[in-house]
């Protein structure tokens, strides 16, 4: 990269001069197309607001709001030791995670294992047993020779799944592209179970939980500021505590009313009617060549799954397109490949801090063997900000749906994943939408805070669902075992969690 320019934050303006009158055009219609103006904000949020009332009800919605039974923010007394387990969608994480007496410390080992493609839509029982078998090795490595009882686990299953019981979870549906036959609208304890029976693997699963519920409670650990928990990655979610009060669905289960109840809203699946999302052609394209066509609306607009696709979408749309000239004469092959782009690809177009987008053009050579001239390449960035952008401002309306509906006027919000975390300007734009929905003042000084701040998380899928786990079990030692499907054998565990 030597002599190609100095590395400072390129002008974008200017560097639009060049770009001739029909690529020009394309960029304009682009901007139109995906550009979410603040009234459109307030309008989705508006929407976001009574959906969310909806899924409470008795009737229910699109968004399923599952109750989880994780009833309680942490207080940083908890203590024990716990097995995390979580299956996501390119790694499976297992961790130990000790909580010692000081108040919010944590200490935790943990091994990762790659999740075979395969798996992802092979079979079910393949599933389990890969699983187990990652929960065996990483058992035999860290207790090697040692005799154990059963382990407490904090399962994390970032899935939609209606848990009648904290250790129990029927998945609604696959989302994230997964594709397993024979799991949904089963409960995923008993087959996870009977696995790691099979190979003598002592762990007792204490807690299933989502990852954004595990966020929420990581977070809260050591910061008690926190009163949402969300993940925008791979997929996008939040979870947040409801009163059970204010939970018509579960009115006939007869909790206290003024108890807590973690909400995993899974807010992935809002809009599946279309009413107010602003979606494009490719939105629709997207939806339609997806495993689970109808579902999970806002999710497709939002989650990393999704933004590189929508990116090859366009371009290679408006490759053939007539009105313009965009990688004319060149093998288009590799880009004709569905999900052949990730959100890292669009992140690193908007990271290129070369004028010329020199980094960008050497990306497109070795990825998909493109030869892009530098007006192309305008387009794309300009592209690649304009769905970044989309996604940051379409994800601060659920953020700021909770917040409203909540009536929470301060406060701050957990959140983890690979888009919050790695794709440029997400936090800004994300924070930006904030202001603009809730009408907040301009800041006057710049050290000044926001009144909600979405701030990155502690470790969920670990020592959120070690929490949880260790939250459950307080719970049945108080006899308060609403939501345990078996709280012998959660006192049973607990003697190993407290050795
Ligand atoms: C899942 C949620 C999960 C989110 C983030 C979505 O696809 O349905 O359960 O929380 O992804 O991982």
């Amino acid at each position: 990269m030597v002599g190609m320019g100095p590395r400072k934050p390129p002008s974008r303006r200017g560097s639009m001069a060049d770009v001739p009158e029909d690529l020009k055009s394309q960029i304009k219609r682009l901007e139109e197309l995906f550009t979410v103006p603040q009234e459109k904000l307030k309008e989705v949020t508006d929407h976001f607001i009574s959906e969310l009332a909806k899924g409470l009800s008795v009737d229910g919605g699109s968004i399923p709001m599952n109750a989880t039974w994780c009833m309680n923010y942490p207080d940083g007394h908890e203590t024990g030791t716990f097995i995390a387990l979580d299956m996501g969608g390119t790694n499976l994480r297992v961790c130990e995670i000790t909580l010692p007496e000081e108040k919010g410390e944590f200490d935790i080992i943990q091994s990762k294992y790659r999740m075979p493609e395969e798996l992802k839509t092979g079979s079910a029982e393949e599933l389990w047993e890969y699983i187990a078998d990652c929960l065996q090795q990483f058992v035999e490595y860290h207790h090697e020779g040692e005799e154990l009882d059963q382990l407490p686990l904090g399962f994390t299953f970032s899935y939609p799944a209606t848990q009648e019981y904290i250790d129990h979870g029927v998945l609604q549906r696959w989302t994230k592209g997964f594709d397993i036959d024979g799991v949904e609208g089963k409960d995923v304890v008993p087959p996870f179970e009977a696995a790691l029976k099979e190979k003598g693997v002592p762990i007792k699963l204490t807690a299933l939980v989502n990852d954004t519920t595990g966020t929420l409670i990581a977070s809260a650990y050591t910061d008690t500021m926190m009163k949402i928990g969300c993940i925008f990655g791979t997929g996008c979610n939040a979870a947040y505590m409801e009163h059970c009060g204010d939970i018509p669905k579960l009115a006939h289960l007869n909790l206290p009313k003024d108890a807590l109840m973690a909400i995993n809203c899974e807010w992935g699946a809002f809009d599946n009617e279309h009413k107010v999302l602003p979606r494009t052609q490719y939105d629709i394209v997207i939806d339609k060549e997806s495993p689970r066509p109808g579902q999970q609306a806002f999710e497709k607009m939002i989650a990393g799954l999704y933004l590189g696709e929508i990116f090859r979408l366009v371009v290679l749309d408006l490759h053939k397109s007539n009105e313009c000239s965009l990688f004319k004469d060149q093998d288009v092959s590799q880009l004709e490949k569905p999900y052949s782009l990730d959100a890292g690809f669009l992140a690193a177009i908007e990271e290129d801090p070369f004028e010329n987008l020199s980094e960008t053009h050497d990306m497109f050579k070795k990825k998909i063997n493109i030869d892009a001239t530098r007006p192309e390449l305008e387009l794309c960035r300009r592209l690649a900000e304009l769905i970044g952008t989309r996604a940051a401002r379409l994800s601060a309306c659920g953020v700021a749906a909770i917040a409203k509906k909540k009536n929470l006027g301060e406060c701050h919000v957990g959140a983890d994943g690979s888009v919050f975390n790695k794709y440029p300007h997400f936090k800004a734009r994300g924070a930006q939408a904030l202001r603009e929905i809730l009408d907040w003042p301009e800041k006057t000084k710049r050290s000044e805070k926001d009144p909600i701040e979405i701030l990155p998380a502690e470790d969920g899928s670990g020592v959120g669902a070690a929490l949880i786990a260790a939250l459950t079990m307080q719970r049945v030692q108080k006899g308060e075992n609403w939501g345990i499907r078996d709280p012998k054998a959660i006192l049973e565990a607990m003697k190993s969690a407290k050795k």
